[in-house]
């Protein structure tokens, strides 16, 4: 298939947050070229609109998207076009010893995090020819791309491409954050603190797997409200209550603390939340270099653990088609987690929508 052009949202190190028209290349051997149907704005695009994470490169956002699959490139097996496809952003490369351990989410041999396909090249340049790239190898707000075949997992026809899109980051991240990364028990107790897109998942795996209590933390009355439709068994204001004390009172500490915001100082905070031999899950995601500070001798003493969780632990060919079934067979409220939907052309609005807590997941459409 020849060079399409199409408008994409991009941010620029120099001008910031923009619409561009780019330009596609065809899908070469082993990818696959996607109709964008619908994509999630995540904090991970606003850490790099921010410059919490520094780009020295023009990229195409958008990493939480559902498509189908219009064309394919020779040697690619596992689709056909018209396949539905969710995007998975940690595309492995199936050959690092992590890989070949099970544990593709730490793959060392992707190069999505360099925002490049596989081959180190982007499929897309803007209207003077000079390269655009896709952010975590996939650059999702536009209406086509192309990505390795491994970056595009096949789901079922009749999950709507809204629900398709959270699965690819959000739903994958905070869902295997509880099952795969803490591994969490029927009757344990866990706190989540921010319950936005990835934090309202986290609440939703803890109800999965039957934990108790789950006490949501947010600064957003909306957000609590919606984690107590999602399971929370208690809601507390961060701003309004010293989260490890009120812990530590009521249930003489939590076996899991969950941070899903990204924030130095409440991670410096998990370990007090903690009952001895509890786990803190960083699941958000910091500023580029940020610290955290602890009491080091307590968590030694009383046997704490801090976990990191990139991407839900998950195996994204796994683990999506999982989340599928499991929304599917009504045993994730998913629907719930959708927010407003708007045109590509409103991604400027859709960024204020989540800098500012409104509703929840804001979804583009191309
Ligand atoms: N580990 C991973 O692989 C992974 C994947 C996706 C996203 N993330 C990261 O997870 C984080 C959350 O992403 P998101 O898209 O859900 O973001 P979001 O902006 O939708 O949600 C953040 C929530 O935190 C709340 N919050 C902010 N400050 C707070 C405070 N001081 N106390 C209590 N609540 C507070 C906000 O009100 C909001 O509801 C980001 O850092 C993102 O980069 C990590
Ligand atoms: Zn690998
Ligand atoms: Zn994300």
């Amino acid at each position: 298939m020849s060079s399409t052009t199409s408008p994409a949202i991009v941010f620029d190190p120099a001008e910031g947050l923009r619409s561009r028209e780019v330009s596609l290349r065809a899908a070469g051997p082993g990818e696959v070229e996607i109709e964008i149907r619908a994509a999630g704005v995540c904090h991970s695009d606003l850490h790099v609109v921010t410059g919490d994470w520094p780009s020295d490169r023009s990229l195409v956002l958008g990493h939480e998207a559902a498509g189908v699959v219009t064309a394919t490139g020779p040697g690619v097996a596992s689709l056909k076009a018209g396949d539905h496809v969710v995007l998975s952003w940690f595309a492995p490369c199936r050959r690092c010893r992590r890989c070949v351990a099970g544990m593709a989410w730490l793959c060392t041999g992707t190069k999505a995090v360099a925002n490049t396909h596989p081959d180190g090249t982007t499929p897309f340049t803007d209207d003077q020819g000079e390269p655009v790239w896709p952010y975590l190898g996939l650059g999702a707000f536009t209406r086509r791309l192309v990505v390795p075949e491994v970056a595009a997992v096949k789901v079922p026809d009749e999950l709507p491409f809204g629900i398709g899109a959270l699965l690819g980051c959000s739903v994958t991240t905070g869902v295997g954050a509880v099952v795969n990364t803490a591994g969490v028990r029927p009757g344990e107790s866990a706190v989540v603190i921010g319950t936005g897109g990835v934090g309202l998942s986290i609440v939703m795996g803890l109800r999965l797997v039957g934990a108790d209590p789950v006490i949501a933390v947010d600064l957003s009355a909306e957000r609590l409200a919606t984690a107590r439709r999602f399971g929370a068994t208690h809601t507390l204001d961060g701003a309004a209550t010293d989260v490890a004390a009120w812990c530590q009172r009521e249930f003489g500490g939590v076996e899991y603390a969950f941070e899903a915001i990204g924030n130095p100082r409440i991670i410096g905070t998990l370990p007090d939340m903690l009952t001895s031999g509890g786990a803190a899950v960083l699941v958000g995601m910091a500023a580029t270099g940020a610290t955290a500070t602890f009491n080091a001798f307590d968590l030694a003493d009383q046997g704490k653990r801090i976990l990191g969780c990139n991407y839900g632990s998950s195996i994204g060919e796994l683990d999506i088609p999982k989340l599928a079934r499991l929304y599917l067979s009504g045993h994730l409220p998913l629907d719930d987690l959708v927010g407003r939907t708007r045109p590509l052309s409103e991604a400027a609005a859709a960024f204020d929508d989540l800098r500012s807590n409104t509703g929840v997941r804001t979804i583009l459409e191309p």
